[in-house]
């Protein structure tokens, strides 16, 4: 029983999930016990009022009060049953408690921004404390796209133009997907990412770390420094590095290269290029890609941008 409940559903890691599969068990587990007792009951009567002989005649029955009552009543009790528990786990799930840890949330072409209460920033990345509720606060820079962490049993459409909210509560550490469930254009099955779940103290930790946009950690050149932030940044899930075809152009091979724009300009791919394609990526549109480049500004700074493109070198 319980290896068919975790084939159904994702495991259930946050303090609302358990509600939620409860009231779909009930749903789902009374459908079926109402559809076997139908399917038995026909079986049974085609079998018990077949025609026995050339001049059976099928009984005149007009109506039967006290069947009709049982099989109104019963499914309005069970329909009640599940409008007021929904209800209930909705406003659940809609009322955030007072003390939830806030976090803004942006959506955008075809990635997730958070930005923390200290200022610390992430993208693709969700960091969270371990059983404290946390209140998204979330908005859209393009067009909608929906917040869904199927663990969690929580989605939302996030929205251009305003906000809107959903909270959970994860009891243990642990990660989870998130994935954007609106269609959103090319990217749209691109644009997954991660909820970290950190014990208590390690979230604090990563709060101080982050805060302020981020250095380079000692440990790292400035290229593989560049890779890890690629990656962070979620640039790898627009641009290759293998030369593969992407939403973007590739990586590989891009510094230096010559760029032809679509208003029939070009230019050279140097450090100059690239800086500026970074912060203000739709100034010239290259041949033969859309301009959906979000802009970075005010969301690397200039050790980041560095470290990217010293990355971006080493793919040549
Ligand atoms: Cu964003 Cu689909």
């Amino acid at each position: 029983m319980e290896a068919l409940r975790d084939f159904i559903l994702p495991p259930a890691k946050s303090t609302v999930a358990s509600e939620v599969d409860a009231l779909f068990w009930f749903v789902h587990l009374s459908s079926l016990v109402l559809t076997i007792g139908i399917l038995v009951a026909l079986a049974y009567f085609l079998y018990k009022y077949r025609r026995k002989s050339e001049n059976d005649v099928t009984p005149v029955i007009t109506h039967n009060n006290k069947l009709e009552v049982t099989w109104s009543v019963i499914p309005l009790i069970i329909t009640l049953v599940v409008f007021g528990w929904g209800f209930q786990t909705y406003v659940t799930m809609t009322t955030p408690p007072d003390d939830a840890y806030e976090i803004n949330v942006t959506a955008q072409k075809w990635l997730w921004n958070f930005t923390y209460e200290n200022g610390a920033r992430s993208t693709g990345e969700l960091h969270v404390p371990a059983d404290r509720p946390v209140k998204l606060i979330m908005s859209s820079n393009d067009v909608i796209h929906s917040f869904f962490v199927p663990d969690y049993r929580i989605k939302q459409d996030v929205v251009p133009g305003r906000y809107t909210e959903t909270w959970f509560r994860v009891p243990e550490a642990g990660e989870s997907i998130i994935f954007c469930t609106e269609y959103c254009g090319t990217g749209h099955s691109d644009m997954y990412g991660k909820v970290i779940v950190h014990e208590q103290g390690e979230f604090e930790n990563w709060l101080a770390s982050n805060q302020g946009g981020g250095s380079k950690p000692d440990d790292l050149a400035p290229a593989e420094w560049g890779e890890q932030l690629a990656q962070e940044q979620a640039c790898a899930t627009c641009h290759s590095a293998d030369g593969s075809q992407m939403t973007g152009p590739t990586w590989q091979g891009l510094f230096g290269s010559n760029r032809q724009f679509t208003d029939g300009n070009s230019a050279e791919a140097d450090e100059n290029y690239l800086r500026t394609s970074i912060l203000n990526p739709n100034d010239e549109i290259v041949e033969g890609y859309q301009p959906v480049m979000p802009s970075y500004q005010g969301q690397l700074n200039d050790e980041q941008i560095n470290a990217i493109i010293e990355y971006i070198k080493t793919l040549n």
